[in-house]
């Protein structure tokens, strides 16, 4: 049914065009939100796409849609492949069945994670395990599997997606612990694998950048209405933004950059926390001059 798909959305980027002609990217989670923004960018600029996550439906179709963008005199092309990124086995077939069909590989974004809100007390250990092992472990096992079965000989460029944890993630403290992890995993990996000619860096997105499948995950529109107050910018952020941080980070403009995380926020981690706490008396202050009969108050 040709008529079924969706016209693909005109890309106007910043970069020039076929700056990446000739390349081979995976973007897990292309198919959606910031991951689709991403792959559109990189197909617009002439890169070959492999866009893999666990909806294979969804997935097959943002593939149709993105295909009937390509211009046919462009060397741009993408493939899908069914993966969760938690699954070994899936993520060592990703980047085999990206090497088996692109014959290489330059560059592996790592969008693919998600989360559900709610306090730390509440969480299960298996919600909590899901998190982390979708957004830490599985982030973990792509770029080991893009180093070990292509990256280690060729050199390439890894980039992480994480969010906006800088000054912990109330209310999403397992992802703000898995993204965190992924913070520090990409400056120990840009140490390692320097030496074989690979740069690793992360993307940190505000918790404010709209699509619609963002939206859908957390019910509506409201929660990211609501976050306008707290960003500087005093607006939400755009997929498109945060694909031209990850095309310029991919790109030779980064050659010297590696092991740094670029925050798109709006300046939201600089300024105040979505988190309200009451007033209360429950810290009470250290003092050398203690009231021996009620410790939790101070003489002074
Ligand atoms: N939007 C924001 O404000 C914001 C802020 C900070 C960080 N982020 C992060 O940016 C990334 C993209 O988010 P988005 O806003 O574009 O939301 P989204 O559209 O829901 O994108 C998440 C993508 O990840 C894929 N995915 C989830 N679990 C996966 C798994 N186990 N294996 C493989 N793929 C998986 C999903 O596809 P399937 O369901 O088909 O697997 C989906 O395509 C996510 O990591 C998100 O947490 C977003």
């Amino acid at each position: 049914m040709a008529g079924a798909v969706p016209k693909s959305r005109r890309v106007s980027s910043i970069f020039r065009p076929g700056l990446f002609k000739d390349k081979v990217a995976i973007v897990t989670g292309g198919g959606t939100g910031i991951g689709k923004a991403i792959t559109q960018e990189l197909l617009h600029l002439g890169c070959k796409v492999m866009i893999a996550s666990r909806n294979l439906e969804r997935l097959e179709q943002a593939a149709e849609e993105m295909r009937s963008g390509i211009p046919q005199d462009s060397p741009a092309q993408i493939e899908h492949v069914e993966c969760n990124i938690r699954k070994e086995q899936q993520v060592k077939t990703l980047i085999s069945s990206t090497l088996a069909k692109f014959g290489k590989l330059d560059y592996l974004v790592n969008n693919g994670g998600g989360q559900f809100p709610g306090p730390a007390a509440s969480f299960s250990l298996k919600g909590w395990n899901a998190v982390i092992e979708t957004n830490l472990t599985g982030t973990f096992l792509c770029c080991r599997e893009a180093y070990n079965q292509w990256m280690a000989d060729h050199g390439g460029v890894i980039l992480n997606i994480i969010a906006d944890m800088w000054k912990g993630f109330p209310s999403m403290s397992h992802t703000g612990a898995a993204r965190a992890g992924v913070d520090n995993l990409t400056k120990s990996l840009a140490l390692e694998w320097a030496a074989n000619g690979v740069r690793v860096n992360s993307v940190a997105p505000g918790s404010s950048i709209y699509s619609e499948t963002a939206a859908a995950n957390y019910g509506d529109m409201k929660i990211f209405e609501g976050a306008i107050p707290y960003i500087p910018a005093k607006r939400l952020g755009k997929t498109e933004e945060v694909s031209a941080a990850v095309c310029f980070l991919l790109s030779p403009a980064a050659a010297y950059i590696s092991g740094e995380t670029l925050k798109v926020d709006g300046a939201a981690s600089l300024y105040r926390s979505l988190l309200n706490i009451p007033e209360h008396n429950k810290i009470p202050a250290f003092s050398w001059d203690i009231d021996e009969t009620d410790p939790t108050k101070s003489k002074l």
